[in-house]
């Protein structure tokens, strides 16, 4: 039986919802619901109950167990834990000397073309053993969960063959299964055209669908399936072939799109109901149109178009089109080597130009949403998984993106535990 934990005299709890919402689009992102002078109580992993201090004052509380915990968080907020529902951080090594090329001008397609880029990152990975992997891709887990993270979608695609792709779903799976951390996977076979199959693209494809696919459902290592649908890489053509047979398989769908063009892949990703649509720098009115036909939340990641000096997607267009917007890290060592959730909302304020309120609906209830799991996390509701964080004395919630450079964070509980606290 898990300890309770009774945090008191909290300045405000943020995201503290009385009826839970699996997203919120477009005037909505606008708003949060707080609560002031508050309490919450949690039992068993999950949020039992919160309100006002006064109430706990009168002893309206049930207490379930004989042993709590008392945290007392005078002057510091609340927050759900940080949903990055779009990373790529299993992997290995690092790419640090791309970054030299690009600072020199060389753009992200041309150090791809050189076999730099995801190709490069591909034949590290072939070198590193499973274990190594994961020793590598837990440390990067506890870095993110100290920064406020407290839920994360994986993806493969660094393999790019059948063996190195297990090799990654594995690791994924070991993480999910040793770290408290909420865990989905994500199957990206389709992320670059591996060297030998440049000049018979197609035959990759029919890897992917035919040999790879059936294999990673059949150990059940993945949740969802993505293609990286963009100029250079895979075709509308491949896309919807790649996503009919991952969803043949139970895979949901789930899209890299437009990041370098008007690829076709957001509407390919409406067409197949895909869970999220991710970059979408390249977003013009008839994309914002298939997506407001649509249940697929759009998925901003503006550490990548920000370390690679490219443009950002028009988020204020799309919000004021009445679309909700996620924001995610797409922790990565080529395009966005960062999983620092509260430096991507300072980006999503600063180059987006999104509010505060809405950049914080955008990293944990929509963020939630793209990973599915906006029933059980994302906000503070009764009965949701007690993953939170309280930060330090601060003087505002505008308070945390503004100062960009600063932790700001005290606590991070996660499954009801304490997993660090560094007054
Ligand atoms: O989301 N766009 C495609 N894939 C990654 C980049 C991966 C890499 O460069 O290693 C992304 O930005
Ligand atoms: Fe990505």
């Amino acid at each position: 039986m898990l300890t309770d934990l009774l945090i008191t005299n909290i300045k405000s709890i943020i995201q503290a919802e009385e009826v839970p919402q699996l997203k919120v689009c477009g005037p909505e992102m606008s708003e949060i619901q707080t609560i002031d002078d508050a309490f919450l109580y949690i039992v068993n992993g999950l949020i039992d109950d919160f309100g006002l201090m006064t109430d706990l004052h009168k002893g309206n509380i049930p207490y379930k167990n004989q042993t709590i915990e008392i945290i007392d968080a005078r002057g510091k907020y609340v927050f759900p834990s940080f949903c990055d529902s779009h990373t790529h951080l299993v992997y290995s090594g690092s790419r640090e000397m791309e970054y030299i090329d690009k600072i020199r001008g060389l753009s992200y397609s041309e150090i791809a073309k050189r076999g730099g880029g995801i190709l490069n990152s591909a034949k590290k990975l072939h070198k590193t053993s499973e274990d190594e992997l994961f020793v590598q891709s837990i440390n990067r887990i506890e870095e993110i969960i100290s920064m406020g993270t407290g839920a994360v979608e994986i993806k493969s695609g660094y393999g790019l063959n059948l063996e190195d792709e297990l090799k990654m779903l594995r690791v994924i799976k070991r993480i999910k299964d040793t770290s408290p951390i909420e865990v989905r996977a994500t199957f990206l076979g389709a992320h670059a055209i591996p060297e030998e199959y440049k000049s018979h693209k197609d035959k990759y494809v029919d890897i992917v669908i035919n040999e790879m696919i059936p294999v990673i459902t059949s150990e059940n290592l993945a949740d969802f399936i993505d293609v990286f649908c963009d100029n250079g890489f895979f075709s509308v053509e491949d896309t919807e072939r790649i996503l009919m047979a991952g969803m043949k398989y139970g895979l949901i769908a789930k899209i890299h799109a437009n990041e370098l063009d008007y690829s076709g892949g957001i509407q390919a990703a409406v067409k197949y109901n895909a869970l999220s649509a991710d970059h979408l720098e390249f977003t013009g009115d008839n994309e914002i149109k298939a997506l407001l036909s649509s249940e697929t939340m759009p998925t901003l990641l503006p550490g990548s178009a920000f370390f690679l000096g490219m443009n950002y997607p028009p988020a204020r267009k799309m919000i004021n089109a009445g679309l909700p917007l996620a924001l995610a890290s797409d922790y990565n060592p080529g395009s966005s080597p960062s999983g620092n959730m509260k430096l991507i909302m300072s980006l999503g304020c600063i180059k987006l130009k999104m509010l505060p309120e809405e950049v914080i609906n955008a990293v944990t209830i929509n963020s939630a949403y793209a990973m599915g799991i906006s029933e059980t996390h994302g906000s503070i509701a009764r009965g949701k998984a007690a993953n939170v964080f309280i930060t330090k004395e601060i003087p505002s919630i505008e308070f945390l993106p503004y100062a960009f450079g600063s932790n700001l964070i005290e606590t991070v509980i996660l499954k009801g535990k304490i997993y660090s606290s560094t007054p």
